[in-house]
Formats: structure tokens, sequence, C-alpha cells
């Protein structure tokens, strides 16, 4: 047990898919997994671990922002020998050619802070995904009748943002989403030489305003759930 992660150590298995919201992880588990159960409710962080095709997985809540997303990535990774981590999720659309329902995969992340800029000073280091477990998503994705988007997305320490000069720099330069949490866990998982990768969903839009309808939720969060666990055992 760690401070924040009440299972046991066998409780956890080496692939974590982790969404934000630990309700969307209780559904994801229910829905995808076999005989999936409840491993812990520290903090109502539910995480749960089941099967996929007989293949081992837990799918944890990281909470909201890279503050929390560090503290389980961290934890997981140090205390329950976690070797593959993906971040499942929503993310805000800021390209005209990403629409609401699309899935991103995060090749990489940029962002003005994570919990890690405390170690990299002057340096701007580029947080990125695992190559192999990119290749075998949007491998995977084209098997899904659903929108794919592979590039470069922003992990904001915000949701209510301050900063609208900041997201026109990023969408000018081509930066596809925002979202809150991929580029702290890029960073733990390349410190502790683990497999990371974030496959989210278009959930809204900040050139349109546009958002996805709630009937829509959850089969849109379904196709990205789908393309992460194949990718997860490609
Ligand atoms: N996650 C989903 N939509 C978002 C947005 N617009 N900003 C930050 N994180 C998000």
């Amino acid at each position: 047990m760690t401070i924040h992660i009440g299972a046991q150590k066998d409780d956890i298995a080496e692939v974590v898919l982790m969404p934000g919201d630990p309700y969307r992880a209780k559904w994801a588990a229910e829905t995808f997994l076999d005989d999936a159960k409840c491993v812990h409710e520290v903090r109502g962080m539910l995480g749960f671990t089941g099967t996929w095709k007989g293949n081992r997985v837990t799918i944890q809540g990281s909470g909201m922002g890279m503050a929390s997303m560090s503290i389980y990535a961290n934890e997981l990774i140090r205390d329950y020998d976690a070797q593959t981590l993906i971040r499942i999720g929503s993310i805000g659309g800021m390209q005209e050619r990403v629409k609401v329902r699309d899935v991103i995969l995060a090749m990489t992340a940029t962002t003005v802070s994570t919990p890690s800029s405390t170690i990299f000073k002057e340096l701007n280091f580029a947080p990125c995904a695992d190559f192999g477990l990119l290749s075998a998503a949007a491998e995977a994705a084209k098997k899904v009748d659903v929108g794919v988007h592979v590039g470069n997305i922003y992990s904001s320490d915000t949701f209510y943002d301050e900063r609208p000069d900041l997201n026109k720099e990023m969408q000018r330069h081509g930066v596809l989403g925002v979202e809150m949490e991929a580029a702290e866990l890029y960073t733990v998982a390349a410190r502790h030489g683990r497999r990371a990768l974030g496959v989210m969903t278009v959930s809204d839009h900040l050139l349109t305003g546009e958002a996805l309808p709630s009937d829509q939720r959850e089969t849109s969060f379904g196709d990205m759930i789908d393309i992460a666990l194949t990718a997860a055992f490609a």
C-alpha cells in the first residue's frame, strides 16, 4: 500500500489505464474487463483490476491536473512496478480539422510547467510517448470508425484559461488539443524507463465551442479504450 493507493502489490497489473475521472475508471472496468474487482478506493480515486482477452489490466483514476497525475504515476511505477501506463480521457480540440468525437494520440505534450519542471530548470524537456505504443495505437485506430489524429498536444495547468494568446500560438504551431495530465505522465514514465501513451477523445472544441452530447459520450470513450487496450497488448 502507498499513501494514495490502498491496493496490495499483487492487485495492480503491469498495464494500467488512467482516466482522470474515477467513475470513468469504474465504468471502463465494468464495461471492458472480465472479473473486474475494485482494488482500492482511497480518497474515492477508484482502482480496478481485471482481465482483457486474458491479459491483466488495472484501470486507476489519475484525478485532474499534472500534480494529481504525478502522485498516481509515481506510486504505480515506484511501488507497484507498473510497466505500461496509458492515459485515457477527454481533450479539447484546438485545430479546425480536429472534430468532437475524434481520437487524439499524443506523440508529445507541450507544457508551460509540470511538477517535474523543478528538476529541469532552464531545460525545455520534450515529454514524448513510447513509440511502440504509439504506433500500435495508430494501427489499432485504423480498425475503429473514428477520426484519428497523431501529434502534439498541450498539457495545461489550468482549465479556466487566462492566456488565450498562448492557445493562439499553440494553434499556430499545430497543437491538436488541450488536456491537463499527459506531459507529467510522459515525464515520470521516461524517468523510470516505462512506456506511456495518451489516447484521448475530443470532448469539446476551443474554436467552435461545440461539445460532445452526453448520449454520445459512452460510445466515443469506448472507441478510445478499445484502441488503448489493443495497443497495450500488441
Ligand atoms: N479536457 C477536455 N477539454 C479540455 C479543455 N477544454 N481544457 C483543458 N482540459 C480539457
